[in-house]
């Protein structure tokens, strides 16, 4: 009996789709912190969808080969040509790509780390390789799978270039999500002046998972095992692991193979065992203490501005001063920003990258 352990996000998979065939957008970006499940939304629910519905789909991921977008982009193109038919394959860009040596991890194109010699020549296939897919006349989804990459290197402001006008040019056709695990990542991205990606692209944060997928998790644990969970338990453990079902995946997994149906010692073993508190401890003794009362003051709360008058006398007390000037309340946000610790969610606003992290330093203000 084939077990089927993925719990289908329907309703936002038509949200983008209706969205895209009613021509009211044309990108989408899909945030969500690590392992919250990007990935399998888009190519288990988002790509089997668009293809149903007719969309050409081509799928890449920059995290593939974090040396090189180039090569991650012309996997996803060469990936996408088994959707295309016998003639179009052998197209002339179909046989150059199949040249190239190709040689990755995954079997793939080997275009080595990108230089700008490389460059010109990359970015010539890809963009022949979307027109090649674009000439079939059928609509077609881009997905651009951890996007905010493209920012962290400048010898990848080409690509991020030559994109941004591709879309611009065919619109009607081409529909584009981007995901991102960094809104400092995707910030930086977007604000670029010169090539501002998503300047059109609405933000949209991949909902949390609920009780349904709990429920649809147990029954397929149980069409395993034939043991049944309580819903209680996995409600406990799963806000325990801060709902990211990657970590309660691998409970879940462990539990398979431990026996018992106890998930939620399994889970406190599992999450002593990742060593989650050490790195957060290791991290906030590497802070400056007016980082650390900043951090406090938005782990504590993220709804009123950094920038307030509350806000300023929380962080004047935690350091035992009179008051404090706002440059350095500033400084310290760029130090956080900077290590990633940090992202700006709106104006003068801000939130923890790390939903662990931020779970950590408030149980420690809880014991002190
Ligand atoms: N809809 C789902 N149904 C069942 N399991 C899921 C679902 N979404 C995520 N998971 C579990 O969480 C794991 C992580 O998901 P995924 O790799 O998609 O996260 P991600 O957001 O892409 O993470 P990263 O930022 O690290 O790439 C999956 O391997 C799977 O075990
Ligand atoms: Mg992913």
């Amino acid at each position: 009996m084939d077990i089927n352990w993925h719990f289908r996000r329907q309703a936002l998979a038509e949200q983008f789709l209706d969205a895209f065939d009613r021509g009211s957008a044309s990108s989408y970006t899909l945030f969500a912190p690590r392992r919250m499940g990007k990935t399998e939304f888009a190519r288990q629910d988002l790509i089997p969808m668009a293809q149903e519905r007719g969309y050409v789909t081509v799928y890449v991921n920059f995290w593939d080969r974090l040396d090189s977008p180039d090569g991650c982009f012309l996997l996803g193109l060469k990936d996408a040509s088994t959707q295309l038919s016998a003639a179009k394959r052998l197209s002339n860009w179909f046989q150059t790509i199949n040249k190239l040596g190709i040689k990755t991890p995954y079997g793939g194109i080997d275009i080595g780390t990108q230089t700008a010699e490389s460059e010109n020549l990359n970015l010539d296939l890809i963009t022949g390789g979307l027109d090649e897919i674009l000439g079939i006349g059928k609509p077609v989804l881009l997905i651009l799978d951890e996007v905010q990459h493209l920012a962290t290197r400048p010898e990848f402001e080409p690509l991020v270039f030559a994109l941004r006008g591709l879309f611009d040019h065919h619109r009607q056709q081409l529909k584009v999500v981007y995901t991102g695990s960094s809104r400092n990542g995707l910030n930086t991205l977007f604000k670029r002046k010169n090539a501002a990606l998503f300047s059109s692209s609405q933000q949209i944060d991949l909902p949390e998972l609920g009780s349904p997928f709990l429920e649809h998790l147990s029954h397929a644990f149980f069409q395993a095992t034939q043991r049944h969970l309580r819903l209680a338990e996995c409600q406990t453990a799963f806000r325990q692991l801060k709902k990211i079902p990657y970590d309660y995946q691998q409970v879940i997994d462990i539990l398979m193979r431990q026996g018992g149906t106890d998930i939620e010692s399994v889970t406190q073993c599992y999450i002593q065992e990742q060593g989650f508190s050490d790195e957060h401890a290791d991290i906030w003794q590497s802070l400056k203490p007016v980082d650390r009362a900043v951090l406090r003051r938005i782990a504590e709360d993220t709804i009123n501005g950094l920038y307030t008058q509350s806000s300023m006398n929380y962080i004047s007390e935690q350091l035992g001063l009179d008051a404090i000037e706002r440059p350095t309340v500033q400084n310290a946000l760029n130090r956080l920003k900077n290590r990633n610790i940090v992202a700006s969610t709106g104006y003068g606003q801000y939130d923890f990258e790390d939903p662990h992290f931020k779970d950590w330093l408030l149980q420690m203000a809880d014991n002190e």
